[in-house]
C-alpha cells in the first residue's frame, strides 16, 4: 500500500505528541499507526490502553492530555450518543487549558444526533477540525458485525440504500494530515470524507463473499426488528432505542452521495472497497 500511504513531507510533526483516543478501535488504531509513521509521538489512549482514558471518568483526562500538542477525539459509543456534547465539550475545554494546539473530532456524515458534540468542540476555544466520515468498510471486518459475516449472514437494517463505504485507513490519513499540517489551513473546518464508490450493503457483502470465496448473504430487516434482536442479546433498552433511531435516520438515503475530502486533503483517490475486501479476505478475516 506504499503508493497510497500518506505523503508526510508537508507535515510538521517533529517533537509533537498526539493523544489518540479509542486507540485500539477501528479508526484509532490506524490513526495511531499513521501518526507514528508521520513522526508524531503517539499517546495511545483507551480504557485498557497504554494511557488510561475513559470518556465516562473525567479523572482520567488530565494525564492523557497534559503535554500533548494535538488530539484525536472519537467519542464512544457514538458521536451522537446521549451525553456526547457535554463530555466532548468538557474534554475540549480542558485540552485548550492544558495547551493542546489542535483537535480533530471524528463525526458522522448526515448524523443529526452528532450536532451537540460538533457544537461543543466548535465552542470550546480549540483550534478544531471536524472530520465527518461515511460508513466504515471495517464495520464489516471487525466489531459486532463480524460474527454474522463469519457465520455467512449479515442481518442489518440498511435495506437497499447506497453508501460510499470508507476505509478507516483513509480516515487515519486525513486525521494525521490535519493534525500534522504545517499551517492552520484546516482549523475551523468541517471536512466530509467518503469512499469513492456507492454500494448497497447487498453489493458490499457480495464483493466480500466473492473475495472470501464463500457464500455470505445480506438479510435486510427493519431497524425495529434489529433493535429487538439487540435487546435480546443484552444491549440495554436505552442504547438499543438510540441505535434504532440512528439507523432509521442515517440509513434513509441521505448519505447516498460521495464526498471529496480524501481527494482534497490527501491529493489522491480514496482506497477502493474491492481492495479492502481482497486484502481482508487474504488475511482470512471472513473465514467460517
Ligand atoms: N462506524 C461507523 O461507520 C462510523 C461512521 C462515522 C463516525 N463514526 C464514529 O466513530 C466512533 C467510533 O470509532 P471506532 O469505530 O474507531 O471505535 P471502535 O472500533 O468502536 O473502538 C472503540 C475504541 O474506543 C475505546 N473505548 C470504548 N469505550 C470507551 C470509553 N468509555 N472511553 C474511552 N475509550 C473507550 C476502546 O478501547 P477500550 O475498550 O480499551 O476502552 C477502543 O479503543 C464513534 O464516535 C462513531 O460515532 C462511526
Amino acid at each position: 500500500m506504499t503508493e497510497n500511504a500518506l505523503n508526510t513531507q508537508q507535515l510538521d510533526t517533529r517533537n509533537k505528541t498526539v493523544l489518540v483516543t479509542g486507540a485500539s478501535g477501528k479508526t484509532g488504531r490506524r490513526v495511531a499507526e499513521a501518526a507514528e509513521a508521520a513522526g508524531f509521538t503517539v499517546r495511545a489512549a483507551s480504557r485498557s490502553g497504554a494511557v488510561r482514558f475513559d470518556w465516562y471518568d473525567p479523572s482520567t483526562w488530565e494525564d492523557a492530555l497534559r503535554g500533548a500538542d494535538a488530539a484525536y477525539l472519537a467519542y464512544m459509543p457514538d458521536v451522537g450518543a446521549p451525553g456526547a456534547g457535554e463530555a466532548v465539550g468538557a474534554l475540549a475545554r480542558q485540552a485548550v487549558a492544558l495547551g493542546v494546539q489542535r483537535i480533530v473530532l471524528l463525526s458522522a456524515r448526515g448524523e443529526d444526533q452528532a450536532e451537540p458534540a460538533e457544537r461543543a468542540v466548535r465552542e470550546s476555544g480549540a483550534r478544531w477540525t471536524i472530520v465527518r466520515a461515511s460508513w466504515f468498510a471495517q464495520n464489516l471486518s471487525e466489531g459486532p458485525l463480524l460474527d454474522g459475516m463469519r457465520a455467512g449472514e449479515l442481518v442489518f437494517p440498511a435495506g437497499e440504500v447506497l453508501e460510499p463505504f470508507i476505509d478507516t485507513r483513509d480516515i487515519a490519513d486525513v486525521v494525521v494530515a490535519v493534525l500534522g499540517a504545517a499551517d492552520d489551513r484546516y482549523a475551523g473546518q468541517v471536512v466530509e470524507i467518503s469512499g469513492g464508490r456507492l454500494l448497497s450493503f447487498r453489493d458490499a457483502v457480495a464483493e466480500i463473499s466473492a473475495a472470501a470465496g464463500r457464500e455470505i448473504r445480506y438479510v435486510p430487516v427493519s431497524a425495529r426488528e434489529y433493535g429487538g434482536a439487540l435487546t435480546e442479546y443484552g444491549v440495554p433498552a436505552e442504547e438499543a432505542e438510540f441505535l434504532i433511531e440512528l439507523f432509521e435516520t442515517n440509513l434513509d438515503g441521505r448519505n447516498a452521495r460521495l464526498s471529496d475530502g480524501v481527494q482534497r486533503i490527501l491529493g489522491r483517490a480514496p482506497r477502493d472497497f474491492a481492495d479492502f475486501a481482497r486484502e481482508h479476505a487474504e488475511l482470512g478475516v471472513w473465514k467460517a
